[in-house]
């Protein structure tokens, strides 16, 4: 006798014979992403293997009774089973029902700084921009021509007149999206009322957010009537970037994202070390080493000095945590530093002696956000660090760290730039490296999950927060 989760594992092994599958919104698209033709048989060119060739014989329902069947098999304060890094179906929805459907982090103001400035993206198959218009606001549009469907923008980044041109056959816009030409002996009357489709865009004190989904999650409102106060006096819209790089970490974006979500590993991080205080959360001493005692007795301190400098400043530092129940989950935490308490540098001191904003103090520790799926931040009295995370494939991952600084801060007088980002470039590498490792680890048949520790609590709300919005989408 079979158990139900067997019999529904032979129902999506022994997929319906090939045939036309009925278009649906999400299979569709996820078909589409991976290239994948239903009536003729399967073609991998990208990031689909074994996996997806089978997702291709799957109806829309299977594919989410599958997706809900491993969702069911996950073990909570257990690490996830493999599937959920592996499969490309996982991948699919992931991209379908997370990236689409969510609040995404994917620069700061600081960009796209004067009118005509752009930059494009791609966002699972989504390619979309962003650009400065002429009146300064900003808008975000869907990167697909309205005429056969080109790419319009094609470079990462740089700068449009008062029109957008679409290269293949010369289609225009002007920069609210509206078809303005249709091209040489184009009849414009063809295309009268067209316009680009436009990208939900939220500006957080100077973060800009999109949404893909026809209506997006309305808590974000909620995230920046709490989180306004403890951004503002960082003055974000007041700086430039000082660097930015972006680093491509093999690992599925959940792995990127868990690895970041505790500091269990910080071990690996001596660089970050220096600075970093590795507690969050609550603590308590009992369950703390002997080595870890003398650590928090001088975390302690610092913490006093700390709120002096604090309260002086005039900044917010409570921890507000609301990582699940909710669509856009977030939390936020100043965090007290070691050393002199200034900065994430080699030597804890403020790496810009330009302050940014009008902050005086120095010793502000680093406001610490995340917000997800995909993006965290860290907020000092000298720079910012923002880190936007988008999957590429179900096993390769865009990390973009961007260190900001004031944007009158000069390189050279200010600051030096190696010692700005030496930190966590070394963080960074040694990250993609514990990524890379689990992703090859845990696409073994033999791989197990295993419990969570106290210290992964963080793991383990991301977890639920996925699981909560999985199902939602799915409706399981
Ligand atoms: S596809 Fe853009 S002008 Fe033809
Ligand atoms: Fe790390």
């Amino acid at each position: 006798m079979q158990g139900r989760a067997a019999q529904r594992r032979a129902a999506w092994r022994l997929a319906p014979e090939p045939r036309r599958i009925p278009p649906s919104a999400f299979f569709d698209r996820a078909m589409r992403f991976f290239r994948l033709d239903a009536s003729g048989g399967c073609e991998t060119l990208r990031a689909a293997g074994t996996a997806a060739v089978t997702s291709c014989l799957m109806s829309d329902h299977l594919l989410s009774e599958y997706i809900g069947s491993l969702l069911g098999s996950r073990r909570p304060g257990f690490a996830l089973p493999g599937a959920f890094f592996s499969d490309a179906r996982v991948f699919a929805a992931d991209l379908e029902l997370i990236f689409a459907r969510h609040w995404l982090f994917l620069a700061s103001e600081a960009e796209i700084p004067e009118a005509g400035d752009y930059r494009t993206y791609q966002i699972g198959p989504y390619p979309i921009f962003i650009v400065r218009q002429d009146d300064g606001s900003l808008a975000a549009f869907h990167n697909t021509c309205r005429h056969r469907g080109s790419r319009i923008l094609q470079q990462e980044t740089g700068v449009v007149g008062a029109k957008i041109v679409c290269p293949y056959h010369r289609w225009t816009y002007d920069t609210a999206g509206k078809v303005i030409d249709c091209g040489p002996g184009g009849d414009v009357t063809l295309a009268r009322g067209l316009q680009l489709k436009r990208v939900h865009l939220k500006n957080l004190a100077g973060l800009l957010f999109v949404c893909l989904a026809d209506e997006p999650p309305e808590d974000f409102a909620d995230l920046a009537a709490q989180m306004t106060p403890y951004l503002d006096p960082h003055a974000l819209p007041r700086t430039r970037v000082a660097k930015q790089i972006d680093l491509i970490e093999h690992g599925n974006w959940k792995l990127t994202i868990e690895n970041n979500r505790e500091c269990f590993h910080c071990g690996g991080h001596p660089e970050l070390l220096n600075s970093l205080f590795h507690f969050l959360g609550d603590i308590s001493e009992d369950a703390l080493s002997q080595e870890e005692r003398s650590v928090y007795r001088r975390y302690e301190a610092a913490r006093e000095l700390s709120l002096a400098s604090w309260k002086r400043a005039g900044v917010p530092w409570e921890r507000i945590e609301v990582l699940h129940g909710r669509q856009t989950g977030f939390r936020a935490e100043r965090l007290v530093l070691e050393g002199s308490g200034e900065s994430m540098t080699a030597d804890t001191r403020v790496a810009c002696t330009r302050l940014l904003g009008s902050l005086t103090e120095r010793r502000l520790g680093t406001l610490h956000l995340h917000v997800q799926p995909n993006a965290w931040f860290h907020f000092l009295s000298d720079h910012i660090l923002t880190f936007c995370v988008l999957p590429i494939d179900r096993e390769r991952t865009l990390v973009r760290t961007t260190w900001l600084v004031h944007a009158d801060a000069e390189e050279g007088k200010d600051y030096d730039v190696d010692n700005l980002t030496r930190v966590w470039v070394a963080t960074n590498n040694q990250d993609a490296q514990f990524v890379e490792e689990t992703q090859r680890g845990t696409a073994s048949p033999e791989y197990v999950p295993g419990p969570l520790s106290a210290t992964e609590f963080m793991v383990d709300m991301f977890h639920r927060w996925y699981d909560e919005r999985m199902r939602a989408g799915l409706k399981v």
